[in-house]
This record gives C-alpha cells, structure tokens and sequence, in this order.
C-alpha cells in the first residue's frame, strides 16, 4: 500500500454505466494490483438502477476481468477489494440520495475511526452534471476544500459560452483546486513523456523554435467508427470531441515554455500560456484554415464498412464531422511564423497518434546534387500510441565508393527500454486524484482558452452546412481537402508507419 494516499472513499455517479465498467473497473483492479490504493480506501456505487452492493461488485468485476490486459481477475485478490465496494440505488435529482450518500460516507469514516478524503467521480452523461453538481451543493458534501474532490469527464461544454458557464457552476460549488478535468491523453505515458523529452534533455532545447523548426504535425487517426456513439457525436464532431481537448493538450506541451519546477499550477500556467498565443482565426479564415471531413462506406482491411450516415442513431443528412484538420499559428518569439497542423479522424486507414516537429533544411548545402537525391529534412517524431517512443530521422552516407546520402532512423522504443507494461491512462489519472496532485488535469482557464481559440471554426461550419459530405471513404486518410491544406504551405502530412513495419524505412511522405 503506498502510505503517501490518505484514506479514501470514492464515490462513482454512473456506476453501472459504460465508463466505470470500460475505464474505471480495470484501472481501480489494476491499481490494487500494483499496491496504488490507500490502505483504507472504500467505493459507493451510486446510479439511477435499481440494484444491490452485489450487482455492483459483479459489474465492477466483470469490467476488471474484461479490459484489464492481466486477463480475468485472481478470485482472491477480488474478494478482498469487493468487500469495500456498497452500492446506493437512486434518482441523481432526489435529496434523499445525497442524504443516503452522506450517511454511507460517515459510516465508513465512523467504521476506520480515521476523517477519509472524499473524491465524487462524475461518470455521468454532461446534461446531468449541473443537477448533481447543484444537489452536492445543497447537501453541503463539498464545503470540506480540504478533503473533497470532484472528478469531471470531457466534454467541458459544447463551446466557450457554455464552458464557462460549465466552469461558473463548478466554481460556485467547489474551489478550483478540488476539481479535476479529465483528459486521458494526458494519463498516457507518451504524452507525459514529451515533457521529459523537453526538459530533462539539454539537446533538444536550444533547436526546439522558429529559427530551426519548420513545423509541427499532430495527427490523431483511429480505425474505429463511432461505433454505440452515434446519439453523443451527432452534438460532438471531431473538433469538439478531439481537437478541442486531446490534440490541443499535446500542443501545449510541444510548445510550452520551460516549466520553472514540477508544480501543477506552474506547468498549468505555462500551458495557458500557449493557448493564449494561438492566433485568432477569424470565421472568414475558416475556410482557409480548417477542414472538415465525413466518413463514407469503405474497407477496413479485409471488411466493408457503413457510412458514417447509416451508423445507428445518427441522421441520414447529418453534417457532423468525423474528420477535421487545422492549422493554427503560435503567437510569440518562440513560435513565430511555425504553423502547427493537427489532424484527427475515425475511419482512417491506421489508428496511429503521433507528433512530428520537421526541422529546416541546412542553410547550405555542399553535397553534390547526385549525392542527394533523397534528402528529407530531419525529423522528430514521438509516437503516442499505439507505436510507443520516439524516432529522429537523419541523413547518412549509404555504403559504397559513390557519395550518396539516405535518410536513417534513430529509434526509441519503450517496449525494448523499458519492459514492464506502462500504466493505463486511467489508472495513473485516478492514483493522482487520490495523490491530490492535478498537474495532468485541465484548468479551468485552459479549457476556456482552448474554446475560444476554435469557437469560430465552430461558428462557421455551423452557419454553413457541408455540400459534400461524406468526402472521404473509411479506410482512407481523409478528404482531399485536408492534404490541399498543408500542400497549399509547400509540405505534406507524414503518414504514420504500420506497426509492422516499425523496423522499417523512414520514407512516409503522403502520396
Ligand atoms: C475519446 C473520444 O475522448 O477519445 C473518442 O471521445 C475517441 O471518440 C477516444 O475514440 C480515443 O481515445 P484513445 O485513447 O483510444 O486514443
């Protein structure tokens, strides 16, 4: 047991929903397992169904045993763990749940003799949030700043406006630093590792700016459909539901200012800072700046694929996006004239997140033309998942009595450097809620920031329906018009290698 955690009672609203069973079975299972739980830590399921402490238990478990990579989970280990885990059946708008919810709380802390921290988990659709957030209020469960955290899942609004509206109601109730924004990007190893890369490196620094970077690619592909989540993505789209937080997140961190020590407000701090730089697009860039793409029928490897249109619960003319690509520009010293592009999509022919920062040609070049006919610029590319490390592409000269240079890989990968298993993103974001440590969770300003940097894109494509969607068939990279929108600048977007062919060669200009 890790003596630094306080003792715990963690309180899941939604606990018989998708959340808790996918993501927070497994995470809390493998938690245990590696000795991350408080010595005293204790779970109230609380939901709208009916149900007993024993349904609870065997739905927690069954998650565990679905998701969690340990495979079906030790009768024994589980036995111990359920024995903490009650379950309270309750209607989120009735005060007698939150009066039944303060009574469990006091039993367990009368049961330890010990004051517990208590961390009230949201795992709930976002138009529930503001009624439970009121009634935690009015029963006054979150007036101890001390002891009392709240967790919030994505999204954080619909747009700036009700961002911070969200924001306001959050802050009525609790003091900022008892609330904690999940973005599980920022749980994931690789991501984290960015700042190490950063930081704890002298090399990379003094070249990390405008005068040796050329740009900065962020490309987020999934294989997936929206799969059961046609109803939510209808309102969401791909920048709502992924630029806005997990692609905006890894910006900051490429381009974040040294961090003057390891604070979470100061690293909070210099995020914002970013965000703030973003140039402002106004909505008559929109169309120059910004794409926006819908998947088609298609092939995913050897399988057909509907149209996103005839995914269940989704309209037969619907506009939401399922692709989107921008381009944004950092305003300051450091990233003046440096465009970031980002890129998301579902249905894409590789799921693959990676980051590639491209550095500029040498400012002369004295090899002879034969000699280099296949230069590539030097690359930086961190791959996030489901490739893990880090991979810097140089030239060098190819063996043999004739001067040719080719492009070569350096290649860092976490699974040969490091051999034990990197925690679930889950896993490390819930250990540091029950830390009390939010540096890998989103600030208000941060979130607020970000909306407002693509409010108009928003604005723009709401105004204006999309003529041609679907533009893009599954198993593809995209619309035409999101290569158009880098081609425009001169550049190309770097296609993410197979897994397979990880060892291989380090030619992936799109074609
Ligand atoms: C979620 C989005 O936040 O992230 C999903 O709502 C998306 O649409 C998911 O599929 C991707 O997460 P990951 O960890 O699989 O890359």
């Amino acid at each position: 047991m890790t003596s630094a955690m306080e003792p715990t009672i963690l309180t899941i609203f939604g606990s018989m929903g998708d959340l808790t069973w996918r993501k927070l079975a497994p995470a809390l299972y493998n938690l245990l397992l590696a000795h991350q739980l408080p010595e005293h830590f204790a779970v109230i399921g609380l939901d709208m169904k009916d149900g007993s402490a024993g349904e609870f238990r065997l739905r927690l478990r069954d998650g565990a045993s679905s998701f969690c990579e340990c495979g079906p989970v030790d009768e024994k280990t589980w036995n111990g763990f359920a024995a903490n885990l009650t379950y309270i059946s309750g209607d989120f708008g009735d005060p007698a749940t939150y009066a039944a919810l303060r009574k469990q709380l006091d039993a367990q802390e009368k049961e330890w003799n010990i004051p517990a921290n208590h961390v009230f988990y949201l795992a709930i659709p976002p138009a529930i949030v503001e009624p439970i957030v009121h009634k935690i209020g009015e029963a006054r469960l979150a007036e101890d700043r001390q002891h009392v955290r709240i967790v919030v899942e994505k999204p954080f609004g619909h747009d700036l406006a009700s961002a911070i509206a969200l924001n306001g109601l959050l802050t009525a109730v609790f003091a900022e630093r008892q609330i904690y924004r999940i973005d599980h990007y920022l749980g994931k190893e690789t991501v984290q590792n960015i700042l190490a890369l950063r930081f704890a490196n002298a090399l990379f620094e003094p070249v990390w700016n405008q005068r040796y970077i050329d740009h900065v690619q962020i490309t987020v592909a999934e294989q997936v459909g929206v799969e059961h989540r046609g109803a939510y993505y209808e309102h969401a789209g791909a920048l709502r539901d992924m630029i806005q937080n997990h692609l905006m997140q890894i910006l900051t961190l490429i381009a974040m200012e040294p961090m003057v020590s390891f604070d979470a407000d100061e690293i909070r701090n210099k995020k914002v800072d970013v965000l703030r730089a973003i140039r402002p697009i106004s909505t008559e860039q929109v169309q120059e700046l910004a794409v926006r793409g819908q998947y088609g029928a298609g092939r995913m490897g050897d399988q057909n694929v509907p149209a996103y249109r005839s995914e269940p619960g989704v309209a037969g003319d619907s506009s939401a996006e399922t692709f989107a690509a921008i381009k944004l520009s950092v305003d300051n010293w450091r990233w003046q004239g440096v465009p970031f592009y980002l890129r998301t999509g579902k249905r894409l022919k590789l799921k693959a997140s990676e980051v590639t920062i491209q550095f500029q040609p040498v400012p002369h070049q004295s090899f002879p033309k034969t000699a280099v006919l296949a230069w590539q610029p030097n690359r930086l590319t961190i791959h996030i998942q489901p490739l893990e490390g880090i991979r810097l592409s140089l030239q060098a000269k190819q063996p043999g009595s004739s001067l040719h240079l080719s492009p070569v890989d350096m290649h860092f990968s976490y699974q040969e450097a490091f051999k034990s298993k990197s925690p679930e993103a889950y896993e490390t974001l819930l250990a540091d809620v029950m830390l009390g440590d939010a540096t890998l969770f989103m600030r208000a300003d941060q979130v607020e920031a970000t909306w407002s940097a693509l409010d108009p894109i928003l604005q723009a494509w709401a105004d204006q329906k999309p003529a041609d969607f679907p533009n893009y068939p599954s198993g593809s990279w995209g619309p035409q018009a999101a290569d158009t929108l880098i081609e425009k600048d001169g550049r190309s977007w770097l296609q993410p290698i197979p897994r397979e062919d990880e060892q291989g060669d380090s030619s992936r200009e799109s074609t």
